[in-house]
């Protein structure tokens, strides 16, 4: 067994389905003592606290929004309080234009302003509120302090219809440099996954109108010729957290398949 987070709470935001439960999952089987659950949806955040127990960790289930400010106090206080302190916090959640709203009205043109909003608010504006919330507690903390935040290619380049998903993920890269800076020692740095096989990504394909159509356009550039497996990100994530990545700092890790390595077409 790795245990390269022996000893370590973790709170996984996003953490009901998809690339934050495979990290809160891949986080206790390397070892952390104890990691926080966190998702909308509380059957879903039980269900991965479940697997959390089972793969050796304690774990508490807890229900937030990340569009409320209050929602997300209250869950950085619930984790350090039942926990007795935070040493990782990894910023996972985030949303995506089509979860709001339907083609054609996902353009720079043509999206309305409350999804806009509705996007900053869950992956920009709450990964700042919940680093800030969970400052004090990772400064505190004597066991290699990190958080860990998911960007996104679309944040490195241009993809059609999803102008706040991209933007706001640029902005978590950017937020994640300036986090690094201003609060060293505590290390901070981002990954930006590619296309990932969660209900994410299948519900995406699925408001195309041709769904084969655009997982095709989507995983054509890619050198490895399959769907990233949210694992493996997971993986990533976990070595991020622990002290093997000590000197890394307020960096940004493409996982992608090979897609942003070249201008290719796959054809
Ligand atoms: N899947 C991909 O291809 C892909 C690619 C690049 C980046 N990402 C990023 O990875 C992260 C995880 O994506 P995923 O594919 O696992 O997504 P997912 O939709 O499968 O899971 C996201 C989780 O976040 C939760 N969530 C959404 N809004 C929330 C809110 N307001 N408050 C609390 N929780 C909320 C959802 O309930 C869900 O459990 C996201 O930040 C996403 O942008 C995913």
């Amino acid at each position: 067994m790795v245990d390269s987070l022996r000893g370590r709470t973790v709170l996984v935001t996003g953490a009901g389905q998809g690339i934050g439960r495979a990290i809160a999952v891949e986080m206790a089987r390397q070892g952390a003592s104890a990691v926080a659950v966190a998702d909308l949806h509380e059957t879903a955040a039980r269900e991965t606290a479940e697997l959390v127990r089972a793969a050796g960790a304690g774990a508490e289930a807890i229900v937030c929004d990340l569009r409320v400010r209050d929602s997300i106090a209250d869950m950085v206080e619930r984790t350090a309080r039942r926990f007795g302190g935070l040493d990782v916090l990894v910023n996972n959640a985030g949303v995506i234009e089509t979860a709001f709203t339907a083609a054609p009205d996902r353009a720079v043109d043509t999206l309305a302003e409350e999804v806009w909003d509705a996007v900053y608010e869950v992956n920009l504006k709450a990964v700042w509120l919940t680093t800030k919330f969970a400052a004090p507690y990772l400064c505190r903390s004597s066991r290699g302090p990190a958080i860990v935040n998911t960007a996104s290619v679309s944040g490195l380049t241009g993809f059609r219809n999803a102008p706040a998903y991209g933007v706001t993920k640029a902005g978590v890269i950017h937020l994640t440099k300036v986090t690094a800076v201003d609060l060293a020692p505590v290390r901070c740095n981002c990954f930006c996954p590619g296309v990932i096989d969660t209900p994410l990504a299948q519900d995406h394909f699925a408001a195309a109108p041709d769904r084969d159509a655009m997982e095709r356009e989507l995983t054509a550039p890619q050198l490895v010729k399959r769907l990233g497996r949210p694992e493996e990100v997971a993986k990533l994530a976990c070595f991020l957290s622990c002290d093997d990545a000590a000197f890394i700092t307020g960096s940004s890790y493409v996982i992608d398949g090979g897609a942003l390595a070249w201008r290719g077409t796959g054809n």
